[in-house]
């Protein structure tokens, strides 16, 4: 990809700026900035060079849903103005004022159902608001849409900073130094698997916690009681009894008549639900974090939203103080380290969820590819 530092003279040109502004927002309170504050580099760089950026991005899943809270949060860190939708006339009246550096922020892009359907028309009249385009939204780059993915073929396209730095990052651990320690966590296992195949092939030891690990479990035939599992038992999984595989030595179960205990994963029984892995577990994993020169983590080893934390709060304790090069991705994984307020300890926090297990399993993304393409 063409980094947006190649351009020779941005001064006054029109760049349209592609950013990951998914943040969660409650009654209009941003909770977390993380995403925001990774997408000023590349604002402040173009702000800078004189350019007039028209920034676009998307929020929540809802069309209705608007990014006006996030335009209120980034103004606290550099003056952004608001254009409403880019096909409003605000929007065409606000651009035809701009001035050298001026930033005029759109409303969610995906209000606009042709964002989502890369419509020809809506890349048209993206492509025709800018002299310049520039992706700098790595969370959205498995994503092929109007402005993520279908407009970079119809302007000059440039990667944004944070996005190459993603890049170089991620493909930094898909060639760990030994030992190296893979920790997948969350549930899907249908869409993970390939991913574990890989890893245990590159990686020295893959532990595999959250949802994820119950589908092994029972391919094992254990018993894993009312745990969430796939909806499709796991069949003919080669890394079964790899003995690079690690999973919970104990678990914290809850549901059965003994109440909430820990066990190990053979005593499970039919009424009790696995929610994480036990401190026996915790500490086993200390034990190889504390040896590791690469540790990458993607998804949390409990079920994290009803409040089972302890697993990964704890191991992403220990990871961020260990000396390895540590990189950790997935929305989950890191708003827990947000929430510890730890994330300046690990050596890179990579802002995307599927578009970085989708990177760690093909080493590119349909969007990067194109971005590649434009050279
Ligand atoms: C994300 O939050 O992971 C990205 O912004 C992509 O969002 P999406 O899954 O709604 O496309």
């Amino acid at each position: 990809m063409k980094s947006i530092i190649e351009v020779k003279d941005l001064r006054g040109k029109y760049v349209l700026l592609r950013s990951s502004l998914n943040e969660p927002v409650q009654e209009g309170e941003v909770l977390s900035k993380f995403r925001l504050l990774r997408s000023l580099p590349t604002l402040r760089y173009l702000h800078e060079q004189g350019a007039k950026v028209l920034l676009t991005a998307h929020i929540g899943r809802k069309p209705e849903e608007t990014l006006k809270p996030i335009f209120e949060e980034m103004n606290k860190h550099l003056p952004v103005q608001w254009g409403g939708l880019i096909t409003g006339s605000e929007w065409s009246e606000r651009r035809g004022l701009m001035g050298e550096g001026d930033i005029l922020m759109a409303e969610n892009i995906r209000q606009d159902p042709r964002e989502k359907a890369n419509a020809p028309d809506f890349v048209a009249h993206l492509a025709a608001q800018a002299d310049l385009y520039v992706n700098d939204a790595f969370a959205a780059a498995h994503r092929k849409q109007a402005s993520t993915y279908g407009i970079a073929s119809e302007l000059p396209a440039y990667a944004g900073l944070t996005l190459i730095e993603e890049v170089q990052e991620l493909k930094k651990v898909m060639e760990p130094k030994s030992p190296s320690l893979f920790f997948l966590g969350g549930a899907k296992f249908d869409t993970k698997m390939p991913l574990v195949e890989k890893y245990i092939g590159l990686y020295d030891k893959v532990f595999i916690g959250g949802a994820l690990a119950n589908d092994l479990f029972k391919a094992r035939g254990l018993e894993v009681g009312e745990s969430l599992v796939a909806d499709e038992p796991l069949k003919d999984v080669p890394f079964l009894h790899s003995e690079k595989l690690l999973l919970p030595i104990d678990v914290i179960v809850d549901g059965g008549e003994d109440g909430r205990t820990v066990k190990s994963p053979e005593q499970v029984k039919p009424d009790e639900k696995i929610l994480d892995a036990g401190p026996m577990t915790i500490d086993l994993l200390a034990t190889y974090i504390e040896k590791a020169k690469t540790i990458l983590w993607n998804g949390p080893f409990g079920a994290y939203e009803m409040g089972y934390t302890q697993a990964t709060e704890i191991t992403a304790r220990h990871v961020a103080v260990s000396e390895a090069h540590t990189v950790i991705g997935g929305g989950d994984t890191v708003a827990a380290v947000d929430k510890l307020q730890i994330n300046d300890l690990f050596s890179f926090v990579s802002t995307g969820g599927g578009a970085t297990l989708d990177f760690l399993e093909n080493g590119t993304t349909p969007v990067i590819e194109r971005l590649s393409e434009r050279e």
